[in-house]
């Protein structure tokens, strides 16, 4: 067992640095671009929205890393641009494992006034290899329907040994504040709402500024 751990810890990384949006359906993923923000490389809007659950849904993904940091976040509008993804659905996180990794229920802040036919864009970021970002998104249509209970098993699944290690971490995967020994003076103390400021995309998370040891590192500020 600890022979089988170690091999994959070794292999993965080299073979594959990435992963794939798998649900919401991803706008595409691109080996060469996907460490290019907002969307990695995929500039286009996909003429083929997912409908989710204004209620909250899944993110499914599928890992190539034995570990990453990730998060989630929305831009509302019919082609959002880099600079819109102020909402954060789900704060830096670290994940452990390799395949599946289902985010069970992402909420849709209630403040935001959003009704059934409002589109938007969820962008899932992870930490880079070694640095700076990965990046994917899926456009979406929110729609007052919740997931079948078959649809939702068939979206969320998880791999054995996947499970998530810490939460709420400050920064965000892509090493601009990671780390929580550099006070994120430009987003300031941003009050825990999902509609702060633009620019705000990592507020809430500074009260818990938990120990983001390992990747850490890679930030250079
Ligand atoms: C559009 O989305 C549906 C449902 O997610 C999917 O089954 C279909 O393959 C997609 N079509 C294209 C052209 O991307
Ligand atoms: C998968 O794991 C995530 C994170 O621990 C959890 O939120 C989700 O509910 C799990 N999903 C299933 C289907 O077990
Ligand atoms: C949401 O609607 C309420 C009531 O109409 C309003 O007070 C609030 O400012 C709105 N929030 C946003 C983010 O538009
Ligand atoms: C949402 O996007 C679709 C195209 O994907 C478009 O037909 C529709 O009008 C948009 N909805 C709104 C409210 O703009
Ligand atoms: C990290 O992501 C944020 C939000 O997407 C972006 O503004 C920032 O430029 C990114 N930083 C790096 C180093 O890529
Ligand atoms: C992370 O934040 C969410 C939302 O505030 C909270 O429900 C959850 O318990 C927090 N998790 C940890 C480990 O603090």
């Amino acid at each position: 067992m600890l022979f089988n751990t170690l091999s994959l810890v070794a292999v993965l990384p080299l073979a594959s640095a990435h992963f794939l949006l798998s649900w919401p359906d991803r706008r595409g993923f691109d080996d060469e671009k996907a460490s290019g923000g907002p969307c990695g490389g995929f500039d286009s809007v996909s003429s083929n929205r997912t409908e989710f659950p204004l209620s909250g849904g899944p993110i499914q993904l599928d890992m190539h890393h034995t570990q990453a940091r990730v998060a989630v976040y929305l831009a509302l509008g019919n082609d959002p641009t880099a600079d819109d993804f102020t909402i954060t659905l789900v704060p830096t996180l670290s994940e452990e494992g390799p395949s599946n990794f289902c985010l069970g229920s992402v909420n849709i802040p209630s403040n935001l006034n959003i009704s059934a036919g409002t589109n938007g864009t969820i962008q899932v970021v992870t930490n880079g290899d070694p640095s700076g970002g990965l990046y994917q998104c899926g456009d979406v249509t929110f729609v007052n329907t919740k997931l079948s209970e078959s649809d939702y098993n068939n979206h969320c699944q998880n791999s054995t040994g996947v499970k998530v290690t810490q939460e709420n971490m400050s920064g965000q995967p892509n090493g601009t504040t990671s780390g929580g020994d550099t006070p994120s003076q430009s987003s300031g103390g941003a009050a825990a709402s999902a509609t702060a400021a633009p620019g705000a995309a990592a507020h809430a998370t500074s009260s818990w500024v938990l120990g983001a040891v390992g990747m850490a590192a890679f930030a250079f500020l």
